[in-house]
């Protein structure tokens, strides 16, 4: 358990994390950042949310992913950080990167959903308040809605950056044409998008194409969520389903995903990452490192022996020819 009161590492910068600039910007996020979407929400161990959150920070890992409905309960992810900050955190605002997000179901009633300006402001005001922040260092429009004019949530974003209430905006799951106009139109009222978020891994390889051309053609920066495919990507299930997993909960990843076919895919790949001197895991994230234009990577986790081994993926070796080609054949590209 992390003492009390937490004093961070004064090595935090020095124990190797690399980080990459986003897009044409100035700032710096470190290559593997730490996302809140599961095990921090009311009913994770507070204590083991507290462990995880402050041994990133000792770790080099300042930038912190969330969004209002991160949990379960709704809301409670931030909440969970939102006490880390105010106990341990406070003194250090000014190293943290720190994001929230609203575009999905969050609240009842016809305005807690999807892109309007009235959703994106009040939910930005309970974000902050339940993480005991006066500012987020970046908010996005989490989905694209195709009902609500793409100029009125662009220009949410704008105001709510004039607002000082974030420092600067993104985007995440956007279609690649919808993330040029949003690109264009922020740009033309002087407020860069950031980043772009999107879902990206080995086993997911949409953002190839348009949306990772499309970010760097604009200078924004990309982001990839679920690197891991949300555990498939590393040895979790190769004995079978731990009640404590992802699975086992049956949350986002379903146990009826965990096919013999799917444990087999991952075990063969597993097999190249032991020829590199890596877990599954570290390969998965090098992986999608190996592209310039991802500036990181957000990985979930439920320990810290987790995170531990992952940061361990940026000290990897280059991928040969031959290894990306083996990887090919198993993931069928
Ligand atoms: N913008 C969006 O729409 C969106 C959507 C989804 C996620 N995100 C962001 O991306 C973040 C990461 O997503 P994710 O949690 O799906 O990422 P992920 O890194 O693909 O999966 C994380 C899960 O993999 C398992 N794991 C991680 N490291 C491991 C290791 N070394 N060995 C064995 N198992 C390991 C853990 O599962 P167990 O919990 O079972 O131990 C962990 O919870 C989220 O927290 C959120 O911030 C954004």
């Amino acid at each position: 358990m992390t003492k009390d009161p937490f004093s961070p590492s004064a090595d935090r910068y020095a124990g190797g994390m690399k980080y990459r600039r986003c897009g044409r910007s100035g700032i710096l996020i470190p290559e593997i950042s730490l996302g809140l979407w599961h095990n921090f929400g009311g009913i994770s161990p507070f204590e083991r949310s507290r462990d995880m959150i402050l041994h990133c920070f000792d770790t080099g890992i300042c930038h912190f992913d969330l969004a209002n409905n991160y949990g379960p309960p709704y809301g409670s992810a931030e909440e969970t950080f939102g006490q880390i900050y105010r106990r341990d955190l406070r003194p250090f605002r000014q190293e943290l990167f720190i994001s929230t997000k609203a575009g999905y179901d969050m609240y009842p009633g016809l305005y807690g959903n999807w892109g309007s300006r009235k959703y994106l402001f009040e939910s930005l005001e309970r974000s902050l308040a339940r993480m005991n922040l006066d500012y987020v260092d970046i908010f996005y429009s989490h989905r694209y809605d195709p009902e609500t004019p793409l100029e009125e949530t662009m220009q949410a974003l704008v105001d709510i950056v004039r607002s000082g209430k974030a420092l600067y905006a993104g985007i995440s799951n956007y279609p690649a044409e919808a993330a040029r106009k949003a690109y264009a139109y922020l740009e033309e009222r002087d407020v860069h998008c950031l980043l772009y978020q999107g879902k990206y891994s080995m086993l997911v390889r949409d953002p190839e194409g348009p949306i990772l051309d499309g970010a760097a053609a604009h200078g924004v920066g990309f982001i990839a969520f679920s690197p891991l495919a949300q555990g498939l990507l590393t040895d979790r299930y190769f004995k079978g389903i731990p009640s404590d997993s992802r699975a086992g909960r049956e949350e986002y990843l379903k146990s009826a995903q965990i096919t013999p076919e799917v444990v087999e895919r991952s075990r063969k790949l597993a097999a190249i990452a032991a020829e590199r001197g890596q877990s599954l895991a570290q390969m998965a994230l090098a992986w999608d490192l190996k592209d310039p234009r991802v500036t990181s990577v957000i990985i979930g986790a439920s320990s810290v022996a987790q995170i531990d081994d992952n940061v361990a993926a940026i000290r990897g070796p280059e991928f040969t020819k031959d290894e990306l080609e083996a990887i090919n054949g198993i993931i069928g590209q």
